[in-house]
C-alpha cells in the first residue's frame, strides 16, 4: 500500500471520483460527523446507547476531542517528496500503516457476525485487529478470516486464573501477535445512556462468545448448573422483557436453539460471565505473572498516568496503549492525547507506546504520531462503518483514515512516519 507511487491517499480519492462518474458514492461517509449521524439512524436504541455512550456526563469523550483541537499542524512547502512510506515494524510485524482496530465488544449490536466482518475489513487493509474479550464470534473464527494479517488478542483479567490461562493458550494457538491486557475495566463505568434504558448486552448473552467457546469457562458453567440443580428454584417474574432476554440468551448460546431453550446453560453462562469476567482486585502482582505465562508480546491497555507507564515498562511489558476506553469508564478523565504527552515524556523515545480514544481522522493520526505515539487504534469510527455497510463499511472507514493520513503527510512534507515529529505542531492559536 505504502510503496505505490500514488500512495493510499490518491489511490482512494481516485477510486471514489472514478466511481462518481458512474453515479456511485462511497458506502460510508468520508467525514466523521456524517458517519456518526448516519450510523445512529441505522442503529437500534440499545445498540446506539452501548456503542456511542460514555461515562457520566460524557466529559471524557469531549476531552478526547478537545485535546486534538488544541494542536494545529503547520504544513511545510516545496519539500519535493513525491512518495511516502507509512509502514512500520510493530512488535515483530511489518504493518502498512500505523493503524490497528481496537477491541470493541458486543459488536453484534451493530451487525450480525460483527467480529468476522471486522476481521475481514481489517485484513482488506492489512492492519491488525485486536479481538475483544467481549466479542461476538470466537477468536479462532475471527483469526480464520484474516489470512496472514496480524491479529492480537485482548484479555480482561478474570477472577478465575484457570480461565486467564485458557484464554492465553487460545491466543497463542491462533498465532496472536500480542496479548493485550485491558486494565481500565475491572468494573463497568457509570454509563447513563445504558442505565436509562436498563440495557446491558451481556445480560442478553451478547458479547460473551469468547467465554461460551472456552473449555474452562464452560466447565465452570456446568459446575454451577449441577450445584443449582439440587438447590431450591429461584422464582423469576415472567414479563415480556424477561422472555425477550431469555430468547436472546438462547439464540446467542452455542448449539441448537431448541436444545438451548430447554437447557439451564445459556442463563448460567450469562450469570457466570457477569460474576467472573473481571477482577476488581487486579494488581501489579497479577500482571507480574504474565511473563511466565506467555511468550507472546504483552501490551497493557488503559494507561493514563506517567508513573503507571514507567511501572509497566519496568515490569517487562512490550508496549502500552494510552487509552481512557473511549471515555466509557471515568467521567471527566484526562484526554488520552494529553496523557500521551506526559507518558512519552516520562518513558523516553524508545518504548512502544500506542494511543486510542478520540481518533477520528487521518489528521488525528498525524497529531498523535507527532506527539510520540508509534501507532493508533481506531474504535467507534469502524463500528459506525460496520453499522452502515458491514464488512465493506469497516474496510472503507479504515481505508479513508489511512488515505487522509497519507494526504496529510504529502501536503505537510512528511515522507515517512519518523519525520512526523513534535515540531510539525503548534498549540492551536485559534483555540483558547
Ligand atoms: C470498547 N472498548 C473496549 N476495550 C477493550 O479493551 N475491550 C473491549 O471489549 C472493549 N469494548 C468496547 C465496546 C465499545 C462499544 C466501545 C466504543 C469501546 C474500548 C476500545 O478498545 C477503545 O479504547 C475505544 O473505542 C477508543 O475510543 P474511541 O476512539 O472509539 O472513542
Amino acid at each position: 500500500m505504502s510503496t505505490t507511487s500514488r500512495g493510499p491517499g490518491r489511490a482512494r480519492q481516485e477510486k471514489i471520483y472514478r466511481e462518481g462518474v458512474f453515479g456511485r458514492v462511497p458506502a460510508v461517509p468520508t467525514d466523521f460527523a456524517t458517519l456518526e449521524a448516519r450510523a445512529q439512524k441505522a442503529s437500534t436504541p440499545t445498540g446506539w446507547a452501548y456503542v456511542a455512550g460514555g461515562a457520566g456526563e460524557g466529559r471524557t469523550m469531549r476531552n478526547n476531542r478537545a485535546a486534538f483541537d488544541r494542536w494545529a499542524i503547520v504544513p511545510r512547502m516545496a519539500h519535493g517528496n513525491t512518495t511516502r512510506d507509512l509502514s512500520l515494524d510493530l512488535l515483530g510485524s511489518h504493518l502498512p500503516a500505523p493503524v490497528l482496530l481496537a477491541p470493541v465488544g458486543a459488536g453484534a449490536l451493530m451487525a450480525e457476525d460483527s467480529d468476522l466482518k471486522i476481521a475481514r475489513g481489517a485484513a482488506a487493509n492489512g492492519v491488525p485487529y485486536v479481538f475483544s474479550n467481549q466479542g461476538c464470534n470466537p477468536m479462532e473464527d475471527c483469526a480464520a478470516e484474516m489470512g496472514d494479517t496480524p491479529r492480537w488478542v485482548q484479555l480482561y483479567w478474570s477472577t478465575d486464573e484457570g480461565l486467564v490461562d485458557s484464554m492465553i493458550q487460545r491466543a497463542e494457538a491462533l498465532g496472536a501477535g500480542a496479548l493485550v491486557v485491558t486494565l481500565d475495566t475491572t468494573l463497568l463505568g457509570w454509563r447513563p445512556m445504558d442505565l436509562n434504558i436498563g440495557s446491558l448486552p451481556f445480560s442478553r448473552g451478547q458479547g460473551i462468545a469468547q467465554y461460551t467457546s472456552d473449555p474452562r469457562f464452560m466447565e465452570i458453567v456446568r459446575e454451577r448448573v449441577a450445584a443449582a440443580a439440587g438447590a431450591a428454584k429461584e422464582s423469576t417474574e415472567v414479563t415480556l422483557g424477561a422472555i425477550r432476554t431469555l430468547l436472546s440468551m438462547t439464540r446467542n448460546h452455542p448449539g441448537s436453539f431448541g436444545a438451548n431453550l430447554r437447557s439451564p446453560e445459556p442463563r448460567a453462562a450469562v450469570e457466570t460471565f457477569l460474576d467472573i469476567y473481571s477482577n476488581p482486585g487486579l494488581s501489579w502482582d497479577h500482571l507480574a505473572t504474565l511473563r511466565e505465562r506467555t511468550k507472546l508480546p504483552v501490551v497493557l491497555k488503559g494507561i493514563l498516568h506517567p508513573d503507571d507507564a514507567t511501572r509497566a515498562f519496568d515490569s517487562g511489558v512490550d508496549a502500552i496503549i494510552v487509552s481512557n476506553h473511549g471515555g466509557r469508564q471515568v467521567d471527566n478523565a484526562i484526554a488520552s492525547l494529553d496523557a500521551l504527552i506526559a507518558v512519552r515524556e516520562a518513558v523516553g523515545d524508545e518504548p512502544t507506546v500506542l494511543l486510542d480514544s478520540g481518533i477520528r481522522t487521518g489528521a488525528d493520526v498525524f497529531t498523535a504520531l507527532a506527539h510520540g505515539a508509534d501507532a493508533v487504534l481506531l474504535g467507534r469510527p469502524y463500528m459506525y462503518g460496520l453499522a452502515l455497510a458491514g464488512e465493506r463499511g469497516v474496510t472503507e472507514v479504515v481505508a479513508n483514515v489511512i488515505a487522509e493520513l497519507d494526504l496529510t503527510m504529502a501536503l505537510s512534507g512528511a515522507a515517512d512516519l519518523a519525520s512526523i515529529t513534535r515540531d510539525r505542531l503548534v498549540e492551536n492559536p485559534s483555540v483558547r
